[in-house]
Parts: C-alpha cells; structure tokens; sequence
C-alpha cells in the first residue's frame, strides 16, 4: 500500500507551485500518493504562508485538529513562510509537531521527513537550479518558477526574510521545462516569482545574462505554448521595452497585476515601493494605450502608518482612474522583522476597517459598471474546470473567468466564446466555434 499524503497550501502561487514540488518529491522518493482525507495520510503537511497575521494564529489552532485526528504514527510537518520566520517557535509551541521546513529549502522535503524535530530554515539556500521532479497540480496550466526570493525591502513586507535574498534561475533550465510541459499538452504557462520583471539581476552561477523582456520572447518562441501568464511584476520595473513586448506579443496573455499598494506618493515612500503616484498613473495609462482591452489587478493596503484621510483619498483617486478589474485589498498588519513594524504613527484600528470597507464598495460599484461592457463581447476562452452543474469553465486571455454550457470533451481546449450574461463573479457565454 502506498503512503498517503495530505497538504494543505495557504497563500500564494509561489507557495502552490513549492506544494507541487514537495509533492513530486516525496512521490518520486517515498511513494507518497495524494489525499484529501487528513485522517487517512500519513504525513500532513502544512504550507503556511506569514504576509499577514491572521493565519499564522490560524496555523496553531489547525494544528491542534490534525494533532488529534491523525492516525497512529502519522506524521505532521510545516512548511512555507511561517516555517520560515518562526522556525523552532513552531515545534515548542506544538511539540507534535516532526518537522519545520523554510520557504527557501523545499527541496530538502525527503530528508526531513526522516531526523524527527529537524528545522530547516535557512533563508540564504540556494534552490535556484535545483532539478524537482515533476508533478503539475493542472494539466492544463504550469506553473514555473522563474526566480526565488525578493531584493525588495517594502517596509511593511516579511517576505524578504522569509525567501531571503532574490536569484534567478537560469533560462535554460525555465525553457526546458516550458517544453517539457508543452510536449505533455499544457498551452498555459504561468511564470512565477515574487518580483518576475526584476529577472536576471543575479543568477548563482555563471549563466547566460538577460531581463524578463527577452525571457519572454524565448519562453513563447517554445512550440506548443500558446499562453503565457505570470506574477507578480513590480510597478517600478515596468519600463516601455516590457509593456511594448507584453503589447506586441499575441502568447502574453492580456492582464497584468500592478501591485499599487497606496495612491498616496508620500505613503509610497514610506512603505519603500520606490515609485510614486504619478510614476503608477504613467504606467498604467501607457498599458492602456498600447493595450485597450487589458485587465488591470492590483494589491491595495489600507491604514499604512500615518495614513491620513487625504492619503486614502488618493487611492480611491488612482481607483477611479485605472478601473482595475481585479483589487485585492487589505488591512494593514504589523508584520515581524519588518521595518514598518516599528513605525509609530500607526492608524486606529477601527479607521482601517472602515476605510477597507468603503474601498471595497467603491470597488464593486467601478466593477458592476465595468461588467456590463463585456456584454456580447467575443473572446477567447481555455477552458480548465468542468463544473458539476454541466458547465466548463476557463479564463479569457484578459482573465475573465467564462461559464459556458459543456461537457469535459471542452477541458484543454481554447474556444471562441460570446459573452451573454455578467455579473460581478461570473460571466456566462456560448461557444461560437
Ligand atoms: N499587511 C497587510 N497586507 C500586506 N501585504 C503584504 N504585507 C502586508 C502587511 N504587512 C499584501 C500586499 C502584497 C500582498 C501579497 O499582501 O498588498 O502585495
Ligand atoms: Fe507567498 Fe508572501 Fe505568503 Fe510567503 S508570505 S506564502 S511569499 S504571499
């Protein structure tokens, strides 16, 4: 009988795609076959994320419920951000607990499952050209990772200390397995790293140097891939060579992320993003030039310290001028080991509520207008889920997500599409051809 494994993953995509490899280890070492029982594995595991507070007190509660519905001898182990920042902390504060594995040191999985209590958490490992073995959550979409870590020192973000110091993985290594996946039918890539339009400033060993832009280019050159993605690009690094290739290239798939975080150039500077309102404003409004029909998401923090009703106002102003399609809007959290932790002008609690409540209504009421204009719009639609109410389900190359009535004959396949019913999560259409 093989050995069973449950994982949970928390946060984001860098984090689904560690899963992954975590997966394919332990499946290539030790057997390891996925479930979705916890009380049938024998190993479960935890890829926690730390960005914000909540879930890392959520980890130690959850902990507790697998601790006593586990069976017998099975093992639990924690991995990701939290493993990362809070390393030993997790096994005094949950003594069950077998093993802590850092965010920067996936690759070890098969080697602590074996020392009990081992803690690996080293945040200066290098696993930028570390040869995983294959496992791919989607068959039709696969994620790579283009980079680990984050150069960036954002103010109020522990991530840099949780995936240490950034390195590029070298693009040979990205293009073989842009092909590989290409060969076993996937048409989407989805390029992963914590700031994608920095590649190439450091690389571990003496590879071949280039910038996103040209990764770009050779990653589509790959035959068989039909779509590109990736996440997250830095505001600041978005020079006019970048947003005329993501123009200009038909594989590039038109959303982009543009992570603002504040409208406020005096709360950019303090939260160290390095760019300004104006800088954003430039930005997006060139994209929009040369892309009419591209989808804007963003990241918005409210309540920074020293946020003042003013400041606030001008990221409903950037809002009201972008229209993303997409805002994922959070209240600040002090976070440890961030310079912002100590800032003491900070914002009431209750103001912060308020604001990211009156953000997110604003949101919605830019979003049901912006819906209504997809309304008999023709697109083209991959579709990846079927639905258990006889619907399949994909994205638009401009990420709108599409319900259209079907069977799994769709899954894999890219369909033109007519949209014929929005709402403000969900789009229906009819496949045209
Ligand atoms: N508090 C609130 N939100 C945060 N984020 C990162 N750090 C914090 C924090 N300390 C948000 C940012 C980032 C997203 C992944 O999480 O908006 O882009
Ligand atoms: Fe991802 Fe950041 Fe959360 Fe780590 S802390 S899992 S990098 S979102």
């Amino acid at each position: 009988m093989s050995k069973k494994l449950f994982i949970e993953t928390l946060g984001c995509a860098m984090n689904v795609r560690d899963s992954e490899h975590m997966i394919a280890e332990l499946n290539a070492q030790e057997g390891y076959e996925l479930t979705d029982d916890a009380r049938e594995a024998d190993l479960i595991l935890i890829n926690t994320c730390s960005v914000r507070e909540k879930p890392v007190h959520k980890l130690f509660s959850e902990l507790g419920v697998f601790n006593k519905l586990k069976k017998e001898g099975a093992k639990i182990g924690v991995s990701g951000c939290t493993a990362s920042h809070l390393g030993k902390e997790i096994i005094k504060r949950a003594p069950y607990v077998n093993f802590v594995l850092g965010a920067r040191n996936v690759s070890k999985i098969g080697e602590v499952l074996h020392r009990d209590k081992a803690v690996e958490v080293e945040i200066d490992y290098d696993e930028s050209q570390f040869a995983f073995k294959d496992f791919r959550s989607s068959p039709y979409k696969a994620y790579i990772n283009i980079s680990i870590g984050c150069d960036k020192q954002c103010t109020f973000c522990i991530v840099p200390k949780t995936r240490g110091d950034e390195i590029s993985i070298p693009a040979d290594l990205i293009v073989a397995e842009a092909r590989k996946a290409a060969q076993n039918g996937v048409k989407e890539i989805f390029l992963l790293g914590q700031n994608v339009n920095n590649y190439g400033r450091r690389f571990s060993g003496n590879h071949e140097k280039m910038n996103f832009t040209e990764l770009l280019r050779r990653v589509s050159a790959v035959e068989g891939v039909e779509r590109i993605r990736f996440t997250s690009p830095h505001p600041l690094h978005m020079d006019d060579e970048f947003i005329e290739e993501f123009a200009r290239n038909p594989k590039i798939c038109k959303s982009m992320h543009m992570p603002l975080q504040s409208g406020s150039s005096e709360i950019l500077k303090a939260m160290k993003r390095g760019y300004t309102k104006e800088w954003f404003l430039n930005r997006a409004a060139k994209l929009r030039e040369l892309v009419p029909d591209v989808s804007i998401s963003t990241d918005i923090i409210v309540a920074f310290p020293g946020e003042s009703d003013k400041d606030f106002e001008e990221t409903l102003d950037v809002m009201r001028e972008v229209r993303f399609e997409q805002v994922f809007s959070f209240k600040y959290s002090p976070r440890p080991l961030t310079e912002a932790e100590g800032f003491t002008d900070t914002v009431d609690s209750e103001v912060g509520s308020e604001r990211l409540s009156r953000l997110q209504a604003f949101q919605d009421t830019i979003l049901d207008e912006m819906k209504t204009t997809l309304l008999g719009k023709e697109v083209e639609v991959y579709f990846e889920e079927l639905r258990n109410d006889g619907y399949v389900a994909g994205r638009s190359d401009n990420n709108v997500m599409i319900k259209v009535k079907g069977c799994e004959e769709w899954l894999g396949k890219i369909a033109k599409v007519k949209i014929t019913e929005v709402s403000r999560l969900v789009q229906y259409g009819e496949i045209l051809a």
